[in-house]
């Protein structure tokens, strides 16, 4: 995120703008708690991960007069307009409110890569190259202990990490939200690398909302976030003990989690995000609002942010029949 405000900053300087910064989004939004940002404020967060800003899972939209209190924050700071960088979520507040008259721009952010309308989000690439590191490492342990590796990765309920890093990181078997689990192919899979034809050991990547056969999810716990969504996981922990009791193969589960959002961004993340906070401050000089740029077939294009957040963006059968091609047996 600290290449987009980069972006933003030095772009919107030079079209003669001035920016602040809004502490852990919404909430410093509905708070009013800003901080001045200028080409000074952004030198040097080239190889830093996360937001200088900070950040908060609050949705306006639960709070009560919310929109209200956001327009009178805006108002009170002489704010002329609002880019959010985000999810599904936050571009989702950002989309109601700008449907309320809120002069706002969004750029398209999550490890997920799930937001509709564009084929990459800031921070999918890092995310992806953690975990393929991490797979590469967990061959290693896998191979020497002639053990089965059940490695958790995260995404909710669209599969793009787990298809990248599972392909990326050699996985056996790759388990997507989008399909419920194959049992008796995984327990097949998992047999066969043991046995005298296979390698000893195998390495599975599970996406965190992958489904049981009878569509269960596994939850940390009952509780909602903010924005109503259930807290995943647990599912590679339950994988590997249902592995190891049907094959006899000792088995392990490793959760990448938060690992998988931290440390320096990846190069073609920085160059992405550099470019969406760029095309982002042009969109506000030109007071085209309600839009968002978004990666497309190589280039920066602008799409509405009815369009990205008007569903989820899933995996596609084509690159499931891939991945799903890939499994050992
Ligand atoms: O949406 C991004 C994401 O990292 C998901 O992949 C994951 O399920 C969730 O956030 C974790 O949320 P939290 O940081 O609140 O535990």
């Amino acid at each position: 995120m600290n290449h987009a405000i980069r972006g933003l900053v030095l772009r919107a300087g030079q079209l003669g703008h001035e920016v602040v910064g809004f502490r852990d989004g919404w909430k410093g939004v509905l708070e009013g708690d800003t901080v001045p940002l200028d080409k000074t404020e952004v030198d040097g967060v080239h190889d830093t991960g996360g937001t200088m800003l900070g950040t908060s899972r609050t949705n306006v939209f639960k709070i009560e007069d919310g929109p209200q209190k956001v327009k009178t924050s805006l108002e009170r700071l002489g704010v002329d307009a609002l880019v959010g960088i985000g999810g599904e979520d936050t571009l989702g507040v950002l989309h109601k409110l700008s449907e309320l008259g809120v002069p706002a721009v969004g750029c398209p952010k999550t490890i997920d890569n799930d937001l509709d309308a564009t084929e990459f989000t800031i921070g999918f690439d890092t995310s992806i190259n953690i975990s393929t590191t991490a797979m590469d490492r967990l061959h290693t342990t896998a191979r020497s202990h002639h053990r089965c590796l059940v490695v958790e990765i995260m995404g909710r309920h669209a599969g793009w990490m787990t298809w990248y890093a599972g392909i990326a990181g050699g996985a056996h078997a790759i388990l997507l939200p989008e399909e419920t689990i194959d049992m008796e192919r995984l327990i097949r899979v998992v047999k066969e690398r043991a046995g005298p034809d296979g390698r000893g050991y195998s390495i599975i990547a599970v996406s965190e909302g992958a489904m049981l056969g009878d569509g269960e999810e596994v939850l940390q716990d009952k509780s909602l976030d903010a924005f109503g969504h259930v807290k995943l996981g647990g599912i590679g922990k339950r994988l590997a003990k249902l592995i190891e009791e049907r094959t006899g193969v000792e088995s392990r589960s490793v959760v990448l989690g938060h690992l998988q959002r931290g440390g320096p961004p990846s190069a073609l993340d920085r160059v992405l995000s550099t470019q969406f906070g760029w095309y982002a401050a042009e969109l506000v000089d030109a007071g085209d609002y309600g839009k968002m740029p978004a990666s497309r077939s190589g280039r920066i294009e602008v799409v509405t942010l009815a369009e990205a957040v008007g569903r989820l963006k899933v995996l596609d059968p084509e690159r499931i029949r891939v991945s799903n091609g890939l499994w050992w047996s």
